[in-house]
């Protein structure tokens, strides 16, 4: 099943979403079709991750003309309903990016920005494909001969993209050429991406692998068990500054200690040109609730309250690599998004 993974189909009528709430106990699909629902399913993970997010976004507003049509809106609502959607999560740029992409053919119909949705969702497949190529090739370029432990954290994988996954792609590819020992995914708290998604994914791709808390990413990387870490990213600063799930920043910091390539892998539409630093970034915050339960049940004293930041931000300086479609760049010896606004040439 690996590369069949589809988070996000188009129906004809709506969206057909793997539900990524449900997984890895039940594979179920949420069907939607106003954008009520698909802001609900945005902010409840139902779909997740950042290029599957621009994918529902730019579907999203195909959704709101339809819905308009339906209910009879004037433009005010409609677009009142298609900037619900845009900013239903805020650090992840290609949720919005994936909603203005299509905007300005509104125009020209429903059909029209469908066709482009679908244009957004077929190249981040193909980009994918291209990371994974040029991501395998760095990191082999840079390892002796004997098969690598790569270290992951949350789900960049196909379930959080339109297919591959880019994090996941370079693993994938790395297994596909024979070179691949064992994936340590990171659990990844509070909602589990990494055991629940990241392990389901390598599991149908029948890739070894061991999960572990997060909290031992560190170790496992001091103590000389892992060779590169590979992670995706939500928005990337053009200076570098790459935005992430909570605790990538940690294994950032781990991996400069060991002296070991932090690699970010992610399509270029995850770089935020406008955006200078990654100190501008929003970061999520979200309920308590997922930090103070489990399973619906109290693991805190009741008058307990919870910080819990969504993502963090790597700076630029501890990330070594950045491979996006158009090639590699390596970012802490200076090779940074402004300084290659134009795509370099791919380097595989
Ligand atoms: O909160 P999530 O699950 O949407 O966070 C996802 C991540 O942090 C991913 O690593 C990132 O979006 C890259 S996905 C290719």
């Amino acid at each position: 099943m690996g590369s069949d993974i589809r988070a996000v189909t188009w129906t004809g009528d709506g969206l057909r979403l793997i539900d990524q709430t449900v997984l890895p106990g039940r594979f179920e699909h949420c069907e939607v079709r106003d954008t009520a629902s698909l802001v609900d399913a945005i902010q409840r993970l139902v779909v997740r991750g950042a290029p599957a997010l621009g994918v529902a976004g730019a579907f999203g507003v195909a959704i709101a003309m339809a819905e308009a049509e339906r209910k009879g809106w004037g433009e005010t609502e409609r677009d009142e309903a298609i900037e619900r959607v845009r900013s239903a999560r805020p650090t992840a740029v290609n949720l919005a990016a994936g909603v203005d992409r299509v905007v300005p053919l509104i125009p020209k119909g429903v059909d029209a920005v469908i066709a482009e949705a679908q244009a957004l969702l077929e190249e981040d497949v193909r980009g994918n494909r291209a990371i994974g190529c040029a991501g395998a090739d760095w990191i082999l370029a840079r390892s002796g001969d004997r098969p690598l432990r790569v270290l992951t954290h949350c789900n960049a994988g196909a379930l959080a993209t339109a297919g591959w996954g880019t994090a996941l792609g370079v693993i994938r590819e790395l297994h596909e050429r024979g070179r691949l020992q064992l994936v340590y995914a990171d659990e990844t708290r509070p909602l589990l991406q990494g055991s629940r998604l990241t392990a389901w994914e390598l599991e149908q791709a029948g890739i070894p692998y061991r999960v572990q808390v997060d909290g031992a990413a560190a170790s496992t990387i001091l103590r000389g068990l892992v060779d590169v870490a590979v992670i995706g990213a939500d928005r990337i600063a053009a200076n570098g500054d790459t935005a992430n799930k909570i605790g990538s920043l940690a294994v950032a910091l781990a991996c400069a200690d060991a002296r070991i390539p932090f690699v970010v892998a992610a399509p270029r539409s995850t770089i935020d040109f406008a955006m200078p630093s990654g100190d501008q970034i929003p970061i999520e915050e979200r309920a308590p609730g997922e930090v103070l339960t489990w399973s619906g049940a109290s693991i805190a004293p009741d008058a307990a309250n919870a910080f819990n930041p969504a993502f963090d931000v790597t700076p630029a300086r501890l990330v070594t690599a950045l491979v996006t479609e158009t090639g590699v760049l390596e970012v802490s010896a200076g090779d940074t998004p402004a300084t290659h606004p134009d795509p370099p040439k791919p380097n595989h």
